[in-house]
Order: structure tokens, then C-alpha cells, then sequence
């Protein structure tokens, strides 16, 4: 298998499980990625059945699809923020489906791609969108936003506590020069802290590099907005599996099944959120911070 396709699916054995998908089912996988999850989906749901894959990212739909070559007639991949789930879903035709999957935040394939500007190991000009054709990017927010505007930004979403550090520095920095690249950022940042890099667990600029991300993306307002419209495209008995990273993500997906149970339409399958186990958070370190929720609809 070629590098390019290496993007192990987190808590795949359970989404699979919860999902159980059955010839001639419509499944949705709405961030299709590196397909990992996919490919198992349609291993179950042939003959018959119908993939859908959606991704904001068109590089990654063309992996995609490469990967699920033996699967041709049995998936439709399309190119698109999952935001509008009912309206996408609609132009194909489609009202209803008997599963879903959100998988969120960007696949090791986009992380590794230093022209992406995700990293913080490889050098790339500071982008991190995954939709390429969106206009924003990091390089705007870092060298336009008010001080207290990114102090903001990377406290809510990072949470990251050197918040203020890190903006008036980045502040005090592009006055003198641009800020273009993800290496000269993370110096920036770097520089900002009142440790050294060893008294950290994980890189110092992890938490701000993620929090430039989820705003570059809007992440928040898509996971929000596409689970509001959830209820409407799932048939009953049908379920819908969250997989979030982040506890923000985790919170909005928490309140939203909340919501629908409270109105009577849904069924919370997981009390708790499952992580993944310990041989997984070895043999995939992606899945360290990995909850799964899941609903079914009544
Ligand atoms: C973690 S990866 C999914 C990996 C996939 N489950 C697999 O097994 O290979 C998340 C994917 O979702 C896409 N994505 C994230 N937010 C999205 C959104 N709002 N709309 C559409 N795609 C999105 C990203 O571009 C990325 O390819």
C-alpha cells in the first residue's frame, strides 16, 4: 500500500460494530479521509448498498477513490462541506440513510503534506485550509487579527494558557516582518513561552497551531449545524457515530444527542464516550484523544 494511503481509522472495530452495516444499506461517511473507515463500511453493505463519501478536501477524495476501486458502482464521493448534510444529501436524491459517520478534524494524510501548512515538523506556508478553494487562511489570521482577537482564538480553541504571550509576540513579530511559514511561527511562538522546548510533553506550539486550525475551518460550526440537521436524513433505528478530538467538539456533540433525547427522537447509545484501548492508542497514536458517541434515531 502506498504512504499516501496510510491513515489507520480510529475506533474503527466499534464504529463498525454500532453502525452494523447490512447488504443494500445507504451509509454516510462524512469525512471520508483516507477512506479507512469507508472501506470496511462497504466490505458490509455489498450488494446493493450505497457509500456516500463527503470531504471538504478534493486531493483527498481522489485518494479516496483510489482506495475503493473495487468497490466502483457501490459509492458516491462528493465534494463538499458535511455542514449541509440534508441539502447535499438531497441533490443526490437521497432523504434518507441508515447510518452515518463523522470522523473529525484533518487525516495524517493532510498533516504530513507540509504544503498543506498543518505541521509544525515540516516547513509549509501557514494555510491549513482543508477546502483549498475557501479563501482564509492561517497567514490571515496570524498577520491581520487584533491582538486580543487571537489571545481569544487560541484560549478558546487551543487552550492553550499562554494565550496572551503567544499573541502579543506574534503581534510585536509581523510588525517588523510578515509571518508566512509554519517554521516561522512556531519560532514565534516559541520564543513567547517562559519555558524551554524539553519541559514539554507535547510541541509548545501544538495547542495554537489547533486552535488556528478549527478557526482557518470553522470546525465548530460545521459539526454543530451538520448534527442539527442529523435527525431529519436518518431513518429509524438508524445510527450516527461522532468521533471527536478536541472537547469542544466532544461538548457539542454531547448537547446536541441531549437535544434530541429530550425531544423524544433519539436514543443515546453511549453514556460515556469510548476511547480507544491501549493496544490502539499504541498502534495509532491519532486515537489517544479519540471519543466516540453514539445515537440512534427513534
Ligand atoms: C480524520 S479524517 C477522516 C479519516 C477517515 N475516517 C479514514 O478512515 O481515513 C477527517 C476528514 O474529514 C474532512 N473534513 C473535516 N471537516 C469537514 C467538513 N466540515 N466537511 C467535509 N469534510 C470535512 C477532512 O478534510 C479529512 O479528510
Amino acid at each position: 500500500m502506498e504512504k499516501s494511503y496510510l491513515h489507520n481509522p480510529v475506533l474503527a472495530r466499534e464504529v463498525i460494530s454500532f453502525l452494523n452495516p447490512a447488504p443494500g444499506q445507504i451509509i454516510v461517511d462524512a469525512t471520508i479521509g483516507g477512506a479507512g473507515h469507508s472501506e470496511q463500511i462497504l466490505q458490509r453493505i455489498i450488494p446493493g448498498g450505497m457509500l456516500i463519501g463527503i470531504d471538504r478536501d478534493e486531493e483527498t477524495l481522489r485518494l479516496a477513490s483510489e482506495r475503493l476501486k473495487p468497490f466502483e458502482g457501490s459509492f458516491k464521493l462528493i465534494n463538499k462541506n458535511f455542514k449541509h448534510l440534508k441539502e447535499t444529501l438531497k441533490d443526490i436524491g437521497v432523504e434518507k440513510v441508515n447510518g452515518i459517520i463523522f470522523d473529525l478534524g484533518i487525516s495524517s494524510i493532510q498533516m504530513e503534506a507540509w504544503q498543506r501548512g498543518f505541521s509544525i515538523k515540516n516547513d509549509g506556508p501557514l494555510d491549513m485550509r482543508m477546502d483549498r478553494n475557501q479563501a482564509l487562511t492561517a497567514k490571515d489570521l496570524v498577520n491581520r487579527l487584533s491582538e486580543i482577537e487571537l489571545s481569544d482564538i487560541i484560549r478558546e480553541f487551543g487552550e492553550e494558557r499562554f494565550h496572551r504571550r503567544i499573541a502579543k509576540r506574534i503581534v510585536e513579530e509581523r510588525k517588523k516582518k510578515e509571518i508566512n511559514t509554519t517554521a516561522e511561527l512556531t519560532e514565534v511562538i516559541l520564543k513567547s513561552l517562559p519555558y524551554r522546548r524539553n519541559k514539554y510533553k507535547i510541541h509548545p506550539a501544538t495547542r495554537a497551531f489547533q486552535a488556528l486550525r478549527i478557526r482557518v475551518n470553522d470546525e465548530l460550526g460545521s459539526i454543530s449545524h451538520a448534527l442539527e440537521e442529523s435527525p431529519d436524513v436518518l431513518e429509524k433505528t438508524a445510527r450516527i457515530c461522532v468521533i471527536s478530538f478536541h472537547s469542544l467538539e466532544d461538548r457539542i456533540v454531547k448537547n446536541r444527542f441531549k437535544e434530541f433525547k429530550a425531544k423524544g427522537i433519539f436514543k443515546v447509545l453511549t453514556k460515556k464516550p469510548l476511547t480507544a484501548d491501549e493496544n490502539e492508542m499504541i498502534t495509532n497514536p491519532r486515537s489517544r484523544s479519540a471519543k466516540l458517541r453514539v445515537g440512534e434515531r427513534l
